[in-house]
């Protein structure tokens, strides 16, 4: 049975008040709602992993995580996070590979392939993000460019390695934008992404891997994106900013 994962990602946003009051809100209102199987990971910058992780105490199947991580453990890195430190303050996923670090930082999957071994090396889960560009999907070839995604910073990894992966289709000209792929168009990359794991690694890696969908998910469409049979959940940005949108999405799953 794959894990259903509804996870949220702030961005460069909320100040330490607005990430509290946030955070208390979703904590509140998961522990009175009857969600039994749905894990929501909350990823926040940086300085808010200490004080989120506090909110969320015991409250099961939440957790929380960072938006990147260095590739490098410790040293003349400045303005850096290892996965190591991240550890240490028992950060529980990281995001790699998002869009907006590849196009703002110069991520390329080399690059990102070391920075997974790196947070599995600490015990962190990856949510490793893939998706492809306008251009790209209007030529048609946004199959196999993705799937290059995946093979080039994720299939060096063992098995065991890659099981504890997460993976986040988010379509590039879906982020941000108010245009969401269409259901359909979320389970035909799913399943091809899920057909190219089982190449690689077996059906029984593939079959276990969650692959969620990210890019303008909110609480009008996420429950036909969520029905469909490769979708196994969201990675949600503008909409994980207001608590009752991110627990509509939640409860819709
Ligand atoms: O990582 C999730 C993010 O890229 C999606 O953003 O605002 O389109 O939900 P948004």
């Amino acid at each position: 049975m794959r894990k259903k994962i509804i996870a949220g990602n702030w961005k460069m946003n909320m100040t330490f008040d607005e990430g509290q009051k946030l955070t208390s809100e979703i904590v509140n209102m998961y522990k009175d709602e009857s969600i039994s199987d749905v894990e929501v990971v909350l990823n926040v910058p940086f300085p808010h992993i200490m004080p989120v992780k506090k909110l969320i105490g015991k409250t099961p199947r939440i957790f929380v995580g960072a938006q990147n991580c260095s590739d490098q453990d410790s040293g003349a890195y400045t303005g850096e996070v290892s996965a190591k430190i991240l550890a240490s303050f028992d950060t529980d996923f990281v995001i790699l590979g998002h869009s907006e670090r590849r196009q703002y930082f110069g991520e390329d999957n080399e690059l990102l392939a070391k920075k997974v071994k790196k947070a599995l090396e600490h015990g962190l889960t990856p949510i490793f993000c893939c998706g492809e560009s306008l251009e790209i999907r209007e030529a048609g070839t946004h199959l196999p460019n993705v799937k290059f995604q995946l093979k080039q910073s994720l299939f060096d990894l063992s098995a065991e390695e890659f099981s504890k992966i997460v993976i986040a289709y988010e379509p590039i000209w879906a982020i941000g934008t108010g245009k969401t792929a269409s259901a359909e168009e979320a389970q035909e990359m799913h399943d091809s992404l899920r057909k190219s794991i089982a190449s690689k690694y077996g059906s029984e890696v593939a079959n276990s891997t969650p692959i969620l969908y990210g890019g303008s998910m909110n609480a009008g469409n996420a429950k036909e994106l969520l029905s469909k049979p490769d979708v196994d959940g969201g990675l949600i940005g503008g909409a994980s900013l207001k608590s009752r949108d991110f627990l509509e999405i939640i409860k819709s799953y």
